[in-house]
């Protein structure tokens, strides 16, 4: 009898991260936000299964191009007095076309990988033609690899803003930037915000005209980076509404009853011509990125094939 036996590769975060490109991670999570719109990859809705008294787990499932996915990612914020990571999981990637299973990818580097690439995308897709400039307001991991994927696209040069002055220093050095002060930061072309979200980072009298603003901090409900009236002044983009209005940076404006559905665009709908972008150079766009498991699935299908052409050393599991 077959038994269904299939060997799995597992994959480390360090061999993603040597096999994915920057630039490859922008082209494939633009890839997955069109195909996404234009209906041809399934997502439903995010599932939480609280775990108390100190976190929850999350289940964010995905299928596109033959291929289905899981994410199973934790939030568990006191691990971090413990010297355990807060977030952590796995990614299975499965055919979609008989369920085998085909690897099981290490998450966080997926994750940064796409939150990077949805950072960058927005840009392109939303940002006035000769925008260059960049702010960072966060430079830990996901701020860094924001950083990376725009500095690949083209962007640049930057201001890293950080209190941990030497993660800033650090960033700053690698890509060529400067390390600067949130002000600083804030003036930039494109402003990326990827704190944890704890207060905001943006306010309305820093904005100025023809800014392009992709805040990828606040991803869960209560969280928020922007200020209100900043919200209010800007034209709102999001990767997915039901996410971002429940739990994203906009999530605190829908609440207040500032923001409603007809004043958010998708970025797949933008990326696919089916609904405006910028519509002049002086309006500030504002992108609210929640992360999405079809970008998940992008990085996971980008580093499978990679692994399927030889280009990732990993080991394989017999179930
Ligand atoms: N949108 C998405 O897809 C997505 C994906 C991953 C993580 N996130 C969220 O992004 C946030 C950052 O995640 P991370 O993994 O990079 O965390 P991290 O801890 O590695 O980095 C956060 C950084 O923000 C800095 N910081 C704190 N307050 C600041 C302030 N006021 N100004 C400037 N910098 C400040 C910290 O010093 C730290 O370096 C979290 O809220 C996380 O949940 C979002």
């Amino acid at each position: 009898m077959n038994r269904g036996v299939s060997d799995l590769a597992v994959i480390s975060g360090e061999a993603v991260l040597a096999a994915i490109e920057p630039a490859t991670a922008v082209e494939r999570t633009r890839h997955a936000f069109e195909r996404h719109a234009a209906g041809d990859w399934a997502m439903p809705a995010k599932v939480y299964l609280d775990s108390p008294p100190r976190g929850d787990f999350r289940a964010m499932p995905a299928r596109g191009d033959g291929l289905a996915l899981l994410k199973w990612v934790t939030s568990f914020p006191s691990n971090l007095e413990r010297g355990l990571p807060a977030v952590r999981g796995v990614v299975v990637l499965s055919d979609a076309g008989d369920g085998r299973e085909l690897a099981v990818i290490e998450c966080a580097s997926v994750t940064s990988l796409r939150t990077g690439g949805a950072a960058a995308v927005s840009a392109q897709a939303l940002a006035p033609e000769g925008a260059r400039t960049v702010g960072v307001i966060g430079c830990g991991v996901n701020g860094s690899w924001a950083a990376r994927c725009l500095a690949a696209c083209g962007y640049g040069p930057g201001v890293c803003c950080d209190p941990r002055a030497e993660a800033a220093e650090a960033l700053a050095a690698e890509l060529g930037w400067e390390a600067g002060d949130r002000r600083r930061a804030a003036d930039q072309d494109i402003v990326v915000t990827v704190t944890p979200g704890d207060a905001p980072v943006i306010t309305k009298d820093g904005l100025r005209e023809g800014q392009h603003i992709a805040a990828l901090g606040a991803d869960a409900h209560g969280k928020a980076e922007v200020e209100l009236q900043a919200i209010a002044s800007c034209r709102l983009f999001c990767d997915e509404w039901a996410q971002a209005s429940a739990g994203g940076e906009l999530a605190h404006a829908v609440e207040a009853g500032a923001v409603g559905r007809d004043d958010v665009t998708q970025i797949g709908e933008v990326l696919a011509a089916s609904a405006d972008g910028r519509t002049s150079a002086e309006e500030v766009t504002l992108f609210d990125s929640t992360g999405l498991a079809i970008q998940d699935l992008a990085i996971a299908q980008a580093v499978y094939e990679a692994w399927r052409d030889g280009a990732v050393e990993a080991p394989t599991v017999s179930l």
